[in-house]
């Protein structure tokens, strides 16, 4: 079974209590969000391969270590964006994918109506970057998306979701490690955190 890990860093809480806060506004919204996903990829990318090599510094050799994998930043839309571009910044070699996804109402599917991944993306290492893991059905189709492209490993970073999301993705996707900034107590008839932090997109994107 996959891990689950809730970066519990003073850091992390002190500015997720900010993106809590409805007095937030959308500009630091964004800016916190952003901040969050660069210092969450410090721990999510713990396990990704490094290879040695040698570098010359101006006194000697020294043997280094550099990313051995393909990194592919793949945000759902349209609120992955502001963690995916945290982490971005983390790692600008990253090549990006992005999955647009929507709940249909009447028969609460989740539809995908945009997928645009690299072409290189068979074989990679994705961060798969959804703020809210709720239900969990978003994530598990991009994550069954991810998989039809041959994508080797997918980590899941989020910001905070409930045990229903967690088990929704472990139990389609027991593969996928999951790492998130806070668990909350459960979901509205709306689908929604409680407490949570509101409408994600809607609070980045000042749309409502
Ligand atoms: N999506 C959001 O933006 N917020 C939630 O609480 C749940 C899903």
């Amino acid at each position: 079974m996959s891990k689950v890990v809730i970066i519990n860093h003073p850091l992390i809480q002190h500015k997720l209590s900010i993106v809590r806060d409805q007095k937030t506004s959308p500009v630091d919204f964004r800016t916190l969000i952003s901040e969050i996903g660069s210092l969450m990829t410090y721990e999510a990318t713990r396990d990704i391969n490094v290879k040695e090599i040698t570098v010359q510094t101006p006194i000697a050799e020294a043997k280094c270590y550099d990313i051995a994998d393909n990194i592919v930043i793949c945000p759902v839309l349209r609120a992955g964006l502001g963690m995916a571009d945290g982490i971005h910044k983390m790692i600008p070699s990253a090549k990006m994918g992005h999955i647009g996804l929507y709940r249909d109402e009447e028969t609460l599917l989740t539809q995908k109506y945009y997928c645009k991944l690299p072409v290189t993306i068979a074989d990679s290492t994705v961060i798969l970057v959804d703020p809210m893991l709720a239900t969990g059905n978003t994530a598990v189709c991009a994550v069954d998306i991810l998989k039809e492209a041959k994508v080797k490993k997918i980590i899941y970073v989020g910001l905070v979701g409930v045990q229903e999301g967690i088990d929704q993705l472990q139990k389609h996707h027991p593969d996928v490690d999951i790492y998130l900034a806070a668990k909350d107590a459960v979901l509205n008839e709306h689908g929604y955190i409680i407490p949570g932090l509101g409408d994600c997109g809607d609070r980045l994107f000042g749309t409502k």
